[in-house]
């Protein structure tokens, strides 16, 4: 099993993510083969596993440590993240994920809808084997509904020159921010620490969550889909408004909206137009301050994690810095 090169760098967390992965194929039990087939590839693909990563990290803090029960359930949150992502790709029509064609892509919307849902359950069913509190598994149910809550507020929104900031920062608080939330603090909630900790655990989560979504939204209008692995321009031309292009609204919408109206008919030199004029009101640096916002509000709060065990908190420092892009 390959993974991400990110974690060259982290020889204990690149071993235990390794068993991670193992366990979310060793969980596989399907009759439908292409169904099978997707889900291994999705789980081969190269995936960053930033949840689970998260999740191993901040169980280290609790005082009940059971390797075999962080891992199993570091398997559930990433299958969870994987069927989202599958699921995702179906709504919002697309080609590209982890550098490969998406599920959809190959397979079809059927067999992607299948994958999605086997994944869901598979993930409900290792939680139930593993958890040892009924707490976790409704923690676990409210971060999917939350997460569908922001997926709906967007589609909500769909073309729709007049959602505000605050609209975005909701959805996006569901769709992905949650995740990160639920990861941190599962993670501490199940190895035995307080309550209390397991919320200031699941606040760190979501101010990563939020930084890493803006900064996600932001490489929409980079302008290099190779580079990214995902195709560009493309929440414009599907109506999902993020962040550069509502500050570029504030800024300028005599020219923004009568592009905007020509919704999915909206050609390539518009969408480029479009992208000039972010560019122009510093849609994209406004959207960086933010997230780094976000970022520093997290940093601030690891530092203030425990001392013990040793090298947790500076491993935790040094993930979030490296993928908020952040180099001090
Ligand atoms: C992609 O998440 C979806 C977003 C929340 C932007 P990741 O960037 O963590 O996806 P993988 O798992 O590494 O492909
Ligand atoms: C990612 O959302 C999926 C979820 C968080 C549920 P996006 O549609 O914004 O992300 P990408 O760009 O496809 O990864
Ligand atoms: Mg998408
Ligand atoms: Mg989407």
């Amino acid at each position: 099993m390959t993974l991400h090169s990110m974690w060259d760098a982290f020889p204990i967390l690149q071993k235990d993510l390794t068993k991670t992965l193992d366990i979310m194929e060793n969980s596989l039990h399907i009759q439908n083969k292409d169904v099978e087939q997707a889900i291994i590839e999705m789980i081969h693909a190269g995936g960053k596993l930033l949840r689970p990563a998260y999740q191993i990290l901040f169980a280290q803090f609790g005082t009940e440590k059971d390797e075999n029960k962080i891992l199993a359930m570091a398997a559930a949150i990433e299958m969870l993240h994987t069927a989202t992502l599958i699921h995702d790709d179906i709504v919002d029509d697309s080609d590209l994920r982890r550098s490969l064609p998406t599920v959809r892509a190959k397979f079809g919307n059927a067999t992607a809808v299948y994958a999605g849902d086997y994944l869901f359950v598979a993930c409900f069913r290792i939680m139930a084997d593993y958890a040892t509190s009924m707490k976790s598994l409704q923690m676990n149910s409210r971060s999917m509904e939350k997460i569908l809550a922001g997926e709906l507020g967007q589609m909500d929104k769909h073309y729709y020159a007049e959602v505000t900031i605050e609209d975005y920062l909701n959805n996006i608080s569901g769709k992905t921010a949650e995740l990160f939330a639920l990861s941190c603090s599962i993670g501490t909630f199940e190895s035995g620490s307080t309550k209390l900790f397991a919320k200031k655990a699941g606040e760190i989560g979501h101010n990563i969550g939020m930084a890493f979504q803006i900064l996600d939204d932001i490489l929409d209008y980079s302008q290099d889909s190779q580079a990214i692995g995902k195709p560009v321009l493309e929440d414009v031309r599907q109506g999902i408004y993020s962040l550069p292009l509502l500050y570029a609204l504030e800024q300028d919408s005599s020219q923004l909206k009568p592009l905007l109206a020509k919704k999915e008919h909206m050609t390539p030199d518009e969408a480029q137009a479009v992208l000039q004029i972010v560019e122009e009101t510093q849609g994209v640096e406004k959207a960086q301050q933010l997230a780094s916002d976000y970022t520093n509000k997290a940093l601030k709060d690891i530092q203030k994690l425990p001392n013990h065990p040793e090298g947790i908190k500076e491993t935790l420092l040094q993930i979030t810095k490296l993928i908020l892009h952040r180099e001090n």
